[in-house]
């Protein structure tokens, strides 16, 4: 099973020259904690923009190149997909636009923090037709002036 994790300004910027938009430490702490001790799968850009590989979580990168670093590298998204879809394991999709875009059609549960600010932004999280899952709101708040909400929409 496929859950997509990310955090989206108010039109749905995701990241600025290969960095994130929005940097608040309560989405992170988030992160840290839904996908501690689970697969994360990433996109190769996402995986540069990485300080280092994330701790206790398995790291996979989909690149069409090969590289050391990761603990593993797919380069058929179509293939993985089609292994992973009906297991019961929930495998995080962290990012970025190009691997969220491949797995959006996929996924089982969207984790979003949305952060209700603008910001110039080079990559944007998919549209989704939210009338298609059902929306849990987990916690919401305020960190340095950006008012935010954290949701899980899950889609049967
Ligand atoms: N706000 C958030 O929650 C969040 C989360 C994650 C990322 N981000 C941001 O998103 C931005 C990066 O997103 P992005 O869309 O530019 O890049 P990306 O999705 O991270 O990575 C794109 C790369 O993935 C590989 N790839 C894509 N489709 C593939 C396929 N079908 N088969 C094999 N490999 C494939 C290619 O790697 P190769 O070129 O090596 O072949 C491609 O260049 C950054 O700014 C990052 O900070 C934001």
């Amino acid at each position: 099973m496929f859950s997509l994790i990310a955090a989206v300004g108010k039109n749905h910027e995701l990241g600025q020259k290969g960095q994130l938009v929005f940097h608040l430490q309560n989405d992170i702490n988030f992160f840290r904690q839904t996908t501690n001790g689970h697969k994360v799968v990433m996109g190769r850009k996402t995986w540069e923009s990485l300080p280092s590989k994330l701790k206790n979580r398995e790291n996979i990168v989909i690149s069409r190149q090969n590289f050391s670093g990761p603990d593993q590298i797919i380069h058929n998204v179509d293939d993985f997909i089609k292994k992973n879809q009906a297991t019961n394991e929930e495998i995080f999709i962290i990012g970025g636009e190009a691997i969220y875009s491949i797995f959006l059609p996929y996924a089982k549960n969207l984790y979003l923090t949305e952060i209700d600010a603008s910001a110039p932004a080079d990559t944007f999280f998919p549209n989704f037709d939210k009338t298609k899952y059902q929306k849990t709101l987990i916690t919401k708040g305020s960190e340095n002036e950006l008012n935010y909400s954290i949701a899980k929409y899950t889609k049967d």
